[in-house]
C-alpha cells in the first residue's frame, strides 16, 4: 500500500484548491498539514512516490533561493517533477492576460506555484486555472513561510498553547501571514513598526477577529522593547521587501531603533528564540551575535519550508484536477 493511499484512508482533504492567501486554510487544514509536515520530515522515503510523474510550474517574478529550491526538491523527492518560468522580464500579464496563462499552464501541468509582485496575479491563476496555485510570495502575503515557521514553533515548544511572537520591523507581506495563521492557531502575536509602516488595517482586523475565537491577542506597537516582552519568539525580516529596495536609505535611518540586538533579545521571554524569514542583512535588521545564537531557528525554519511544502503539494495535487 502507497504512502498516499494509506493517507487518504486516516486523513481528511484539505477544504480548499489553492493556497492564495492564509486565510484560506482552517484550522482543521493546519493541524492536517502540521501531521503530514511531520510525518514527511520523520519519513521522507514513505513519501518518495507520493506524486508521481506530477509536474508542477513554478513562476517567479522575483528571485528566491529558498522557496525555489524546496518547491523543486519537494517535488522531486515525492516523484514529481518542477518546470522553472522565469517571469522576471516580462512580468506575468504583461506578455498575455493571467487568465490565459492559467488556461494553458492547466492544460499541461498539474499545479502551480507563484512569486509575483501583484497579490491579484495569484488570485486570478487560481480563479482562472483548473489545478492547485499556490502563493510563493507576493506584496501582500508569504502564507508558505508562516506555515513553515508556526510548524517550528510547534517543534520548539511542544504546540502552539500561550505562545507570543513578536514581530519587530516592517508591517511587510511576512508580517501579515504571521498575523493570519498565528491568530489561527491561537499563538498571539504583537507587532512593533515605525510610525507608518504598520501593516494593512484590514489584515490586522481581520486576524483580530481570527484570535478573538482562538483566544490569542493582536496588538500593534511602536516600542520593540514593549513588544517583546514575554515573548518566546522574536522575528524580523528586511526592512525593505523586494521591489522597495529604492527606499532602502531612507529606511535604513527610519529601521535603526528596530534592529534586534542582544538587548533587544535579553528582554523577551527566557529561552525565546530567534526567528528570519531569510535572506537576512547581516548588520541591519538583525546582527551577527543574535542570528547565530544557539537561539536562532532560522535555519530550522528554512529546512522545515521543505517538509511543509511538500506535505501541502500532496494534499493539493494528489488528487488530480478539479
Ligand atoms: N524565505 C524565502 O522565501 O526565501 P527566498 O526568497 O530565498 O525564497
Ligand atoms: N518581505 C520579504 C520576504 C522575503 C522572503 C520580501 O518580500 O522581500
Amino acid at each position: 500500500m502507497t504512502a498516499v493511499v494509506m493517507m487518504a484512508e486516516r486523513q481528511e482533504k484539505l477544504s480548499v484548491r489553492n493556497l492564495v492567501a492564509d486565510r484560506d486554510l482552517t484550522r482543521g487544514d493546519l493541524r492536517l498539514l502540521f501531521e503530514l509536515a511531520d510525518r514527511v520530515k520523520t519519513s521522507p522515503g514513505s513519501f518518495s512516490r507520493a506524486l508521481p510523474g506530477k509536474q508542477l510550474a513554478m513562476i517567479f517574478e522575483k528571485p528566491s533561493l529558498r522557496t525555489r529550491t524546496t518547491f523543486e526538491v519537494g517535488i522531486t523527492s515525492l516523484g514529481g517533477f518542477a518546470v522553472y518560468l522565469d517571469h522576471t522580464k516580462p512580468r506575468l500579464g504583461e506578455r498575455e492576460a493571467v487568465k490565459d496563462i492559467a488556461r494553458n499552464l492547466s492544460r499541461w501541468v498539474d499545479g502551480v506555484v507563484a512569486r509575483t509582485f501583484s497579490h491579484d496575479s495569484v488570485t486570478e491563476l487560481a480563479e482562472h486555472g483548473s489545478i492547485p496555485v499556490v502563493n510563493a510570495l507576493t506584496d501582500m502575503f508569504h502564507p508558505c513561510q508562516a506555515l513553515a515557521d508556526f510548524f517550528t514553533l510547534g517543534e520548539k515548544f511542544g504546540g502552539f498553547q500561550g505562545l507570543k511572537l513578536a514581530f519587530v520591523g516592517d508591517g511587510n507581506n511576512v508580517c501579515h501571514s504571521l498575523l493570519i495563521t498565528g491568530a489561527k492557531l491561537g499563538v498571539s502575536v504583537t507587532v512593533a513598526t515605525p510610525p507608518g509602516y504598520e501593516p494593512k488595517a484590514e489584515i490586522v482586523a481581520e486576524a483580530k477577529r481570527l484570535a478573538e475565537e482562538t483566544g490569542a491577542s493582536i496588538e500593534l506597537l511602536n516600542d520593540p522593547l514593549e513588544a517583546v516582552a514575554g515573548a518566546q519568539a522574536v522575528y524580523t525580516d528586511v526592512w525593505a521587501s523586494m521591489g522597495q529596495e529604492y527606499s532602502m536609505h531612507l529606511r535604513a535611518q527610519v529601521f535603526a531603533p528596530y534592529r534586534v540586538t542582544e538587548n533587544l533579545m535579553a528582554a523577551a521571554a527566557p529561552a525565546a528564540v530567534f526567528m528570519h524569514c531569510l535572506p537576512a542583512h547581516r548588520g541591519q535588521e538583525v546582527v551577527d551575535e543574535v542570528i547565530d545564537a544557539p537561539t536562532s531557528v532560522v535555519y530550522d525554519q528554512a529546512e522545515n519550508r521543505l517538509h511543509v511544502q511538500k506535505a501541502l503539494l500532496i494534499l493539493l495535487m494528489q488528487n488530480g484536477r478539479a
